[in-house]
């Protein structure tokens, strides 16, 4: 019941942690009571049980069937934010004096490039600051003998997203955390994937990675344990105790996603939702989209009201019917409206209405 109040009254456009399926929130609540008819909650049963296996089990031939992995890509879900890979992926792939490219199209791929530094030569392969990020350029400059390239597939914050992915002859890395599962594209083009969970797949605390074996045991640099990909591959993911809920979660998700549809499904829909916000975007002159028409983002849009006041006053009518989390991200401002896999087309809807009415009494 909480639930469906919930609902009727809210349209989530959280960024992340963000909207869930309704199914997976009432499965979720009910295995906090009961897991399984185990007479145990999903908080209270050991990792190293044929419960926890499981789950970890299903979860992983998700994925894979989702993304159309052969045996080549092992699947594993380990504890942190996508920020913790900002520093893992070069720990475990670059050595000292070695070179990996990186581009800079908005906020997590930039601290993403400066955490590789730590580790290596990190170069930029392109970068967009000179149009705040509004675009995503695709002449790349690679040198010579670069270990790999790091894209942001979908850039949450500034709202751009990569609709073909660059073809290069190194190893490509993707930090999918917030277009994961949105929709059909070629994941075999990637030899690392990683996502927090938060977004189109889960609770936080939890990321998901997908990694082709042939890229490690490349570097000499001795990895602490708890931070090798190799000790957990070889582990099973289960090297400690991982973040069961949040990968229970996860499972539950991509059970969703599958049973919906697939990732074409989920295509179809975030198509639809995106059409509808920027052709009311553009069809009315007060809002204003700043990114370059080709690389809008299907799951962040980000727009803006010139007069800074009327913008402020938009915020405010949000609020007041209901929208939860369309403020812009505090570097950008404007507003931001986040799409993800769970978001009805009623929510869009709602959202567009309220643009339209704005647009009459202020425009
Ligand atoms: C594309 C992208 N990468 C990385 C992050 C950082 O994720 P976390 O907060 O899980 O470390 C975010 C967070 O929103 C993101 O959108």
């Amino acid at each position: 019941m909480r639930f469906q109040a919930i609902e009727m009254s809210v349209h989530n456009f959280n960024s992340g942690p963000s909207i869930l399926p309704q199914p997976v929130l009432e499965q979720a609540a009910k295995a906090i009571h009961d897991f399984n008819g185990t007479g145990l909650s999903i908080l209270e049963i050991g990792h190293r049980t044929s419960h926890f296996q499981s789950v970890l089990d299903s979860a992983i031939g998700s994925v894979k069937r989702l993304m159309q992995l052969d045996d080549q890509y092992e699947v594993l879900f380990l504890h942190g934010g996508a920020t913790t890979q900002f520093m893992q992926v070069p720990m475990n792939l670059l050595d000292q004096g070695e070179t990996a490219a990186y581009c800079d199209n908005g906020i997590w791929g930039n601290k993403a490039y400066k955490e590789a530094a730590l580790f290596g030569n990190a170069v930029l392969a392109s970068s967009s600051a000179d149009r705040s990020h509004t675009y995503i350029p695709k002449d790349l400059n690679i040198p010579a003998n670069t270990k790999y390239l790091h894209i942001t597939t979908n850039n949450t914050v500034e709202g751009t997203q990569w609709h073909n992915y660059p073809n290069v002859e190194i190893p490509l890395i993707g930090d999918m955390s917030s277009d994961i599962f949105s929709r059909e594209v070629d994941f075999k083009k990637f030899s690392l994937i990683y996502a927090g969970a938060q977004k189109n797949m889960g609770a936080a605390g939890v990321n998901m990675l997908v990694i082709k074996k042939d890229i490690l045991g490349k570097i000499q640099r001795k990895i602490p344990t708890i931070m090798s990909y190799q000790k957990h591959i070889e582990a099973g993911s289960l090297m400690n105790t991982p973040p069961v809920f949040a990968v229970y979660v996860s499972m539950l998700t991509l059970q969703w996603i599958e049973q919906e549809g697939g990732l074409a499904e989920m295509g179809k829909r975030s198509q639809e939702r995106a059409d509808l916000l920027y052709n009311t975007i553009d069809s009315l002159p007060l809002f204003q989209a700043k990114v370059a028409k080709e690389d809008r983002s299907q799951m962040n849009t980000v727009f803006f009201i010139e007069d800074e006041s009327l913008q402020n006053l938009f915020l405010d009518q949000c609020k007041q019917a209901g929208f939860v989390g369309v403020k812009g991200y505090r570097t950008v401002g404007g507003i931001r409206v986040s799409m993800y896999n769970a978001l009805p087309m009623s929510s869009v809807k709602a959202m567009t209405d309220l643009m339209q009415d704005f647009a009459k009494q202020h425009g």
